[in-house]
């Protein structure tokens, strides 16, 4: 078993990508500071053992044990959420609480901070990041490891356009 100190160091390797303490500054790279522990734990895991779609991470978490990855997991679980400095519009804000009411509240809650079992905050992540992701469930050649099925059939329907109301509205929530 890994010592905490040991964690600090292995997580200060991701900071380069996720920002200090997992903190994200870049609109498409996910805040990871303050995310469900579980969520992050699964996420990982998937990545590493091929069973998630990623660019970067899978080959990435390759070299660590799934025990240095639930550590992780915690450790990033326990910094502050910092919510994304996204400048909300008011027309995009409007027509995204509308959509996120109909399509998304029920398992995200009203303003994507609801957290279940194994989903993630949404709300106050980078808008830039959601889109990418919430694109792949509208995307019917997308098929490699679709992360929700009960999730792909809300969201499979919606518009470009929709998706990037959506995910302004829910990534300027704090
Ligand atoms: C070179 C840049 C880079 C580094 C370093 C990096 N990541 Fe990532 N991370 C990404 C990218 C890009 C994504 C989006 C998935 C993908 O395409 O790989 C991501 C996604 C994630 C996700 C999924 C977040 C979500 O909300 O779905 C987690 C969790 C994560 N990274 C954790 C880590 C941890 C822990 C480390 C350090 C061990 C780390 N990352 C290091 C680039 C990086
Ligand atoms: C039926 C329940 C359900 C509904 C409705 C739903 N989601 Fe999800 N969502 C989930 C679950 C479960 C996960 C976690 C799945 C995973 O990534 O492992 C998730 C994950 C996500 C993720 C993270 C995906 C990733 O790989 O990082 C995003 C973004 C997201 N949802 C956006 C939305 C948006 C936007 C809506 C509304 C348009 C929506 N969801 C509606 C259940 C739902």
């Amino acid at each position: 078993m890994a010592q905490a100190t040991d964690i600090a160091g292995l997580a200060a390797t991701c900071h380069s990508c996720h920002g200090i303490d997992g903190a994200s500054v870049g609109p498409s790279m996910p805040s990871i500071g303050g995310q469900n522990e579980n969520y992050l734990k699964q996420v990982m895991l998937e990545q590493k053992h091929d069973k998630r779609y990623s660019s970067i991470m899978g080959r990435l978490l390759r070299t660590y044990s799934d025990e240095e990855i639930a550590l992780m997991a915690q450790y990033f679980a326990a910094k502050p959420w910092v919510p994304a400095a996204v400048e909300s519009e008011m027309r995009m804000v409007n027509r995204g609480r509308q959509l996120a009411q109909k399509t998304c509240q029920r398992c995200h809650g009203a303003t994507g901070e609801r957290i279940v079992e194994g989903t993630p905050r949404l709300a106050g992540q980078w808008p830039g990041y959601l889109a990418i992701e919430s694109t792949k469930y509208t995307d019917p050649t997308f098929n490699r490891n679709k992360p929700s099925e009960r999730m792909a059939e809300r969201v499979c329907n919606l518009a470009a356009e929709d998706i990037q109301a959506v995910v302004h509205f829910l990534g300027t929530r704090k």
